[in-house]
């Protein structure tokens, strides 16, 4: 039979909704949220959770489902990037194999930091093709950034979430009481990425974090002050990640410090946290950005002085021009052929260059250098 057909159109579209919810006392029995997209009582749940998470809340988690009827298979993964790894997604998805699950009204919980999100979200994509799946944030880089949008991922040949997926989780549950056992380098790690989204996008939360900032740090943002910096935080953040969920739009305001920061935080040898290194990317940034007269000496002296008050210290002896210039031509390509480096023009602003230049980002890290150095003097002198 001979046909003329040359050609099928397909068009769909699948809209995506999704809440961030504050919640608390999340393993307590009367809490269902944990159980939302399915029955509250009974059938059965995939749950993942932090080694970490698992220390200080492992038997209340357990009794959660007991009390709840619910049978659960509870696997603890160990957190830290260097299980973000093709291992662990596979021994994620040989624990779920083992652990029949419906595919639409018994949710996969992942309940950890961004690592655990990530993969976990990430085995969630693509076993069976897509279920659906909670995301429980424990640490501060999970609460303000890793659990807010879609994208899951794994490491992969020495490169960060370099494969992944887009899938959207049936809801995001933020209880802070998590954060109370985060040690202090990863709070101050999740503080670097609201520290950027200040710089680049809204002059009052790096006004409010000048302020609150220190007491907030020291009481795992506990206080009233705190709730409102993570609100303006998780605010902005979906700001700027809910209209371009997929990213089809690549100059992304998020991005900042994200451009150089990517071979520091890849190179095993600086073990560098995410947010660190994200912070040197920042700190270079706008060194460069004050050579280019974007930011005055007074912006960039507000930036130095609130790490300095929220008790960070970034160690300027990592930055590698080399590394970070390789860092921004891998962007390149993961930016579609341009740079698109956003870059602040006073605080709260921001710009995107496609003109970066090896020896700018040299400059810049030469005048850093000599920046803390002359501080260090000073303070010597007093
Ligand atoms: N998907 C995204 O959009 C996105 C965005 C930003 C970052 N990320 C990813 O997030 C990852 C970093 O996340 P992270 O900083 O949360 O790291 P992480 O998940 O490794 O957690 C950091 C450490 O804290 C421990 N921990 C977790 N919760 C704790 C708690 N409540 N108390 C005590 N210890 C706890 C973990 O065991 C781990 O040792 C990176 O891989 C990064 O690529 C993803």
């Amino acid at each position: 039979m001979s046909t003329d057909r040359t050609r099928w159109q397909i068009r769909a579209e699948r809209s995506i909704e999704y809440d961030v919810l504050k919640t608390r006392d999340l393993f307590s029995p009367e809490n269902e949220v944990m159980l939302s997209g399915g029955k509250r009582n009974g059938g059965r749940r995939f749950v993942v959770v932090d080694g970490a998470v698992w220390h200080y809340h492992g038997e209340m988690l357990r009794s959660y489902f007991v009390a709840r009827g619910v049978d659960a298979r509870i696997v603890v993964f160990p957190g830290a990037e260097e299980h973000k790894t093709i291992e662990t997604f596979q021994d994620l998805l040989r624990e779920l194999d083992a652990f029949p699950i419906h595919r639409h009204d018994e949710p996969i919980i992942a309940i950890g930091g961004g690592v655990l999100t990530d993969v976990v979200g990430f085995v969630a994509a693509s076993y069976r093709r897509g279920l659906p799946y909670i995301k429980v944030p424990t640490t501060l880089m999970g609460y303000v950034d890793a659990s807010l949008g879609i994208k899951v991922g794994i490491n992969f040949n020495g490169n960060k979430n370099r494969i992944g997926a887009f899938a959207a989780p049936l809801v995001v549950l933020l209880d802070k009481t998590f954060l109370r056992t985060l040690p202090r380098r990863h709070l101050l790690n999740g503080v670097c990425e609201i520290i950027k989204l200040a710089i680049i996008r809204d002059v009052q939360l790096f006004e409010r974090l000048e302020i609150d900032g220190p007491t907030s740090v020291a009481n795992s943002f506990g206080s009233a002050a705190g709730d409102a910096l993570l609100d303006r935080a998780i605010t902005g953040m979906l700001d700027e990640l809910a209209p371009n969920l997929y990213e089809g739009e690549l100059t992304r305001r998020v991005d900042f410090g994200h451009t150089f920061s990517y071979g520091l935080e890849v190179s095993p040898r600086l073990d560098l946290l995410h947010g660190e290194a994200v912070l040197l990317d920042i700190l270079v940034s706008i060194s460069l950005a004050r050579r280019r007269d974007m930011l005055t000496e007074r912006d960039v002296g507000r930036v130095f002085a609130l790490i300095g008050r929220l008790g960070i210290q970034p160690d300027l002896s990592l930055l590698d021009a080399g590394v970070m210039w390789a860092s921004l031509l891998d962007r390149i390509e993961h930016r579609n052929g341009e740079q698109r480096v956003p870059m602040p023009v006073g605080l709260g602003r921001c710009v995107f260059l496609n003109d970066v230049t090896f020896q700018e980002i040299e400059v810049a890290i030469a005048a850093l250098r000599a920046r803390t150095d002359t501080s260090r003097e000073r303070a010597l002198e007093r």
